[in-house]
């Protein structure tokens, strides 16, 4: 059958693919341009693609021979779960295997942006250190901190059993029970958000929800950008109303380099590198295969987000 991968990947999860398959990998570091997607589209049965690539209903109806999806990737927001499901077509993904490569993430910028590493660095590499000082580079602790936990699914637990380690309060909220959220957001000194990209969660951190943050209280995000406003982010960093942020995931991705957020003062921001270790990515590459490899015989994937 012929299958389209949006990217290479790493590891030999593709060459298990092309055993099996007629394979085409798209062989460019930026995704495939919306065109390049449609044209293959018609011929396709298999299609891999990434969270880069946004697979609505007129890429799915361009595809009349489509038997499977395979995000890789535990997030599907890119992907139109329901238009898929109408035409029966499985859609797949790759939980568990990052959850605690994405939670280690989490906490490195919490101290990352606490404890100031960044302008730390800086500061050494400008030759601006001339001398231990009482009062230079001074941060919060995150040890006996309380944090936060918007969303307390797989990856959100991940990150409260690390806290555990550090002494935390940690306070959680999801749909499912904690605290309410606001309360979560005047307790917190770290606030870290760990829900999936929905439309009850597009915004959940705006204005209203950074201004009930204590002024001394860092925004932790390595869910999805768009669940923090971009603008009202940048205007609370701008005003003082809370101490930093540390983005792993920004709205819009990438963040150009002269985005009026990169101006924003104590902000710690890396390009979505949550899952990036060897181990981790290597895994879902074997992941997103066998899903794909499985909605391809037209049995169930081993991690399938839909009923078809
Ligand atoms: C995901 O899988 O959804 C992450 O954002 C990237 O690994």
């Amino acid at each position: 059958m012929r299958v389209f991968v949006t990217r290479r990947l790493p590891g030999g999860a593709l060459d298990r693919l092309a055993a099996e398959h007629d394979v085409e990998v798209w062989p460019e570091p930026l995704p495939p341009p919306r065109d390049e997607l449609l044209t293959r589209m018609p011929e396709l049965e298999g299609l891999l693609p990434l969270l880069t690539d946004r697979v609505d209903t007129a890429l799915i109806e361009a595809a009349p021979r489509l038997r499977a999806i395979s995000n890789y990737a535990v997030g599907v927001d890119n992907i139109d779960v329901e238009a898929a499901s109408a035409r029966g077509i499985p859609v797949g993904n790759t939980p568990g295997v990052l959850t605690d490569t994405t939670a280690d993430l989490a906490v490195a910028l919490m101290l990352g942006i606490g404890r100031r590493l960044v302008a730390g660095d800086g500061y050494v590499r400008r030759g601006e250190w001339r001398t231990w000082e009482p009062e230079l580079l001074l941060g919060h602790d995150l040890h006996a901190a309380t944090v936060g936990i918007v969303g307390f699914g797989r990856i959100g637990q991940a990150v409260a059993r690390r806290l555990s380690g550090f002494d935390c309060t940690v306070l959680h909220s999801s749909r499912s029970g904690g605290v309410p959220i606001d309360e979560l957001l005047e307790r917190s000194d770290f606030v870290s958000v760990h829900t999936p990209l929905t439309p009850e969660t597009r915004g959940l951190i705006g204005d209203q929800a950074l201004r009930r943050m204590k002024p001394s209280a860092y925004l932790v995000n390595t869910a999805r950008g768009p669940v923090v406003d971009t603008d009202a982010l940048t205007a609370a960093l701008h005003a003082g109303e809370i101490a930093g942020a540390a983005l792993d995931v920004t709205d819009p991705e990438p963040l150009p380099a002269d985005h009026p957020l990169l101006e924003a003062p104590n902000l710690l921001v890396l390009p979505h590198l949550g899952s990036a270790t060897h181990a981790t990515r290597e895994r879902m590459a074997d992941m997103a295969v066998d899903n794909l490899l499985a909605g391809l015989r037209g049995e169930q994937m081993p991690d399938q987000v839909n009923e078809v």
